[in-house]
């Protein structure tokens, strides 16, 4: 059976003092959610070795928020998979429509990313989602499909077992605005429904999430959707408090 999570995506947010302190308010209030439902949490590069320290023996799983798309080597600037292994992680997001967007993140790229972050025993937490004019344009399914195809029909099965999708609308990130529970469970059918064309039953034990102003408000509803495992939370994601409480409304 596939494994209900709360991702929290710290994005560029929070030095490393206040990083370190947030996760450990996010430690503190863990032993109020049961042992079903999976927390991780995504702080920027800089702040993975502490904060893997504070949370180190509780249940949180820690995240990047992005990885190289080379192994190792001349690439000033970049952080590779094996890198975050050794800092602590078990999981980084890929393909966040923010990295896609402001910093020309291609499918083609996507792949690299995807292989490796495996390869080196990350699961990646893939976004996929379309912006408002694909949405307006009644564009969203093929978008996602596309997304999805391009990329993640490209890992064997095997591979395919260690992802966990997200699905985060362009329109609904960071705006207030979040897909009601039918927009949002319809996707995420069709979702389940192109990656068992490619992986048949494997596709009833991904973990695909919800993203996009997901907040204590509006998760039960989100989450009561049957295709709908769980958020990849952004702004919610910096109050501890918040976080726990979306981590409760399953
Ligand atoms: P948001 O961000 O919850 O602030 O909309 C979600 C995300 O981009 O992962």
């Amino acid at each position: 059976m596939r494994k209900n999570i709360v991702a929290g995506n710290w994005k560029m947010n929070t030095t490393v003092a206040e990083g370190v302190e947030l996760a450990k308010a996010v430690v503190a209030k863990s032993s109020e959610v049961p042992a079903s439902t999976g927390l991780i949490i995504a702080p920027p590069f800089t702040h993975l070795v502490p904060v893997a320290e504070a949370i180190k023996g509780s249940v949180i799983g820690l995240s990047a928020q992005n990885c190289a798309d080379k192994e190792k080597g001349a690439y000033t600037g970049e952080v590779s998979a094996d890198m975050l292994v050794s800092a602590g992680c078990a999981y980084t997001i890929l393909g966040h429509s923010e990295r896609r967007q402001y910093y020309g993140e291609t499918d083609a790229k996507l792949v690299e990313k995807v292989k490796l972050a495996i390869a080196h025993g990350l699961s990646p937490i893939f976004c996929v989602g379309e912006n408002l004019e694909e949405r307006e344009a009644g564009r969203h399914f093929d978008v996602v499909t596309e997304q999805i195809k391009n990329v993640l029909y490209t890992l064997s099965a095997e591979e395919m077992a260690k992802v966990i999708i997200a699905y985060e609308p362009v329109w609904a990130i960071g705006t207030g605005k979040t897909a009601t529970a039918g927009q949002a469970q319809e996707i995420h059918a069709c979702i389940r429904k192109v990656v068992a064309e490619k992986f048949g039953e494997l596709a009833e034990d991904i973990t695909i999430l919800y993203g996009g102003s997901c907040k204590p408000s509006n998760a039960k509803e989100l989450f009561a959707c049957p295709d709908i495992d769980g958020g990849l939370i952004g702004g919610a994601a910096l109050k501890a408090d918040d976080f726990i409480a979306i981590a409760l409304s399953f």
